[in-house]
């Protein structure tokens, strides 16, 4: 039993608020799916301010239910409201407007044109059996695989990294490589190691349609979209293994290789890591893209969002690194940039250079023979 007597009340309201601020991020989070999933922010997006009633004729949903949603948006700080009426007039005045602002619809509306998007991210509630399996993982230590979180794993990750991959890998990042860019568009042959739903390989495919790209990645999940995406996009310059990246070629073959947000994912990193160095030509290139993270928890706890980070890492990137007997575990924050010089050097790559392209939540290493 917990004594009262000795608690500080006004610590015990702190605390509880603090608590209490997760409980209502998370419900604000279902709201924020459903506003993404409705395209109830698209519809917002350079409407200015408008009532319940523009919104629901716009959509075509039910008027009471926007209400009740735009009313919580504005009390997330989501949305600016413009009231009609006296504010504390609690009867629903039909003329109340909520705005999305241009920030607004940058972070939650414009999926396609801002690096900031964020709403792909809400991806709605983890699956009760997921979390029955992750309740299990701790007794067993062994984790989920990115094919045990089933097929919306890889569009949720996707949805979540896809601005930074669409609108910056090709005009600023690759350009960034000593000489990657000229070497793609006069013909090479690419490996994304961890491909995930292909979504780098076909912003590189379409950009430079003589060079060959082939995706890796264990999960057939992954792998059928990346073919899904390569179909619908007419690209006959792609080609996936559903494989790890334990199999690349034992001889030189690609002449420039990417693993994004994937090493701390795998079982066994210093493997993939060996085989990516005896699958790099000796002039290649290989380009990390890994979690912006501190060797020490206590630097780590400077960034406002850890406590998401470790949330993913327990949910999905830790999981997946444990996800077999032994597995290195590393995680969410585990690969950071002294960990990946370390384990780089050890392979026998001689050069290693870290880039920071302001992407808020990723740093890239820049690794050569
Ligand atoms: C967070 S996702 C990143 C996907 C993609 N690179 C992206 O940026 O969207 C991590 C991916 O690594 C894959 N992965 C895990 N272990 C792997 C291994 N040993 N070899 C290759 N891929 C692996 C998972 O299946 C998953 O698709």
């Amino acid at each position: 039993m917990t004594n009262q007597t000795t608690i500080d009340p006004d610590e015990l309201k702190r605390f509880s608020f603090n608590v209490w601020s997760y409980k209502q991020g998370e419900l604000v989070s279902l709201m924020v799916h459903i506003g993404d999933r409705l395209g109830l922010y698209k519809a917002l997006d350079g409407a200015g301010p408008v009532t319940p009633a523009e919104l629901a004729e716009r959509t075509g949903l039910q008027e009471r239910w926007l209400l009740e949603w735009l009313r919580g948006q504005v009390a997330a700080r989501l949305l600016d409201f413009h009231p009609q009426a006296a504010p504390d007039q609690d009867t629903p005045n039909e003329e109340d407007r909520f705005e999305l602002t241009p920030v607004g619809a940058a972070v939650l509306a414009d999926e396609e044109g801002s690096l900031a998007f964020a709403a792909g991210a809400f991806s709605g509630a983890t699956p009760p059996e997921t979390v029955d399996k992750l309740i299990d993982a701790f007794k067993t230590g062994v984790g989920l695989s990115y094919e045990d979180l089933g097929p919306n794993a890889a569009h949720r990750t996707e949805r979540m990294l896809g601005p930074w991959v669409r609108q910056a890998l090709v005009p600023e990042i690759l350009p960034a490589l000593d000489g990657v860019t000229a070497k793609l568009e006069s013909g090479a042959r690419v490996a994304d190691v961890g491909c995930g739903g292909g979504l780098a390989l076909a912003a590189m495919a379409q950009a430079f349609p003589n060079t060959e790209f082939h995706g890796y990645d264990p999960s057939a999940h992954a792998t059928a979209r990346c073919e899904d995406k390569a179909r619908e996009l007419g690209l006959d310059n792609l080609k996936t293994f559903t494989a790890s990246g334990e199999a690349l070629p034992d001889a030189p073959t690609y002449d420039f290789i990417i693993t994004f947000d994937c090493i701390h994912d795998m079982t066994r990193p210093a493997e993939v890591i060996a085989a990516i160095h005896r699958a790099l030509k000796p002039d290649g290139t290989w380009l990390i893209k890994d979690i912006r993270s501190q060797p020490s928890f206590k630097d780590n706890l400077r960034n406002p969002m850890l406590a998401m980070f470790y949330g993913f890492s327990v949910s999905a990137c830790m999981s997946s690194a444990l996800s077999e007997e032994g597995g290195a575990g590393l995680g969410t924050l585990g690969f950071n940039p002294e960990v990946a010089e370390t384990m780089v050097r050890a392979a026998g790559f001689t050069r290693f250079h870290q880039h920071d392209f302001d992407d808020p939540s990723n740093l890239y290493y820049e690794v050569r023979p």
